[in-house]
Parts: C-alpha cells; structure tokens; sequence
C-alpha cells in the first residue's frame, strides 16, 4: 500500500511555529516516527507553500497512491482549486488537521477539502496524521 502525504502552507515550520497551538515536533523527525510503525505502508510526504504546487501534487498522486493523507493547512479554508483537485482524482483524501479547526475561529470552520474527502480528523495533533494512515489499512 503507499499513501503520500500533503502538507501545506507553514507545515514546514512545524517544531517551532505557533508551539502553543502545533506542538514542538518537526514533521520531519514525526515522519520517520511514522515510517517505523507502519513498515508495511510505502509512505511519502511533500510540503509546498505554494497552492498550484500542492494542486499538481494531488493530481501527481493519482493512479500511484493508494490514498492521500491531505493537510491543506490555511488553504482549506480559501482554496476551491484545492477542493476541485480532490474531487477530480479517483484516489480516496482524507483530510486532516493538527489543531482541532472547529474550536477555533470562525473562517477555520469552513472547509472546500471536506466535501470532497473521504473523511475528516481534526485536533489530535501529529496523531492525526497517524489516525489518517490508519483509516486506510
Ligand atoms: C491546520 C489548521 C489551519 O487552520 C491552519 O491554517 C494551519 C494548520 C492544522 O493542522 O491545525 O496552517 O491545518
């Protein structure tokens, strides 16, 4: 099985970014955490900054992965580009988010990924990520 993970804008200051709200861990030493307890997952994982980016990405990922992992991060809550891009893939999204986006303010409430993705887990922290893979076995 391989799953690729998305993430998007800011996530690669994860560690030292807004630590109150994302936690102290860099993704990259959670990723190879992540690695080690699902052996048998071909895992990836890309960051962009850059919404095109991201969008060429998920449709780079269809027809090779077996599912996506997607933290759109603030372009969940702008980007119909984003949205379009998953409903136009075959391959099965489920969205996620460190923070949990429905206790905090209003414009992170909505969300154009949602729709469109086969599931949503919010407000875990990194264990989100863990719970998304999981969904998929
Ligand atoms: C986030 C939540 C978003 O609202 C925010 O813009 C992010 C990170 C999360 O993982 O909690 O950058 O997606």
């Amino acid at each position: 099985m391989k799953i690729r993970i998305i993430n998007g804008p800011n996530l690669n200051l994860l560690g030292s970014r807004e630590p109150g709200t994302y936690g102290t861990r860099s993704f990259d030493s959670f990723f190879m955490e992540l690695q080690e307890k699902f052996p048998e997952v071909a895992l990836d994982h890309f960051q962009s900054n850059i919404e095109g980016e991201l969008i060429d990405a998920l449709h780079a990922s269809a027809g090779i992965c077996d599912g996506i992992v997607l933290n759109a991060a603030a372009y969940t809550h702008t980007s119909v580009g984003l949205g379009d891009a998953v409903a136009a893939i075959q391959t099965p999204v489920v969205e996620v988010h460190i923070s949990n986006t429905q206790a905090r303010e209003p414009f992170r409430h909505v969300s154009y990924i949602a729709p469109h993705a086969r599931g949503i887990i919010t407000g875990f922290g990194l264990k989100s990520y863990e719970l998304a893979i999981r969904s998929f076995l």
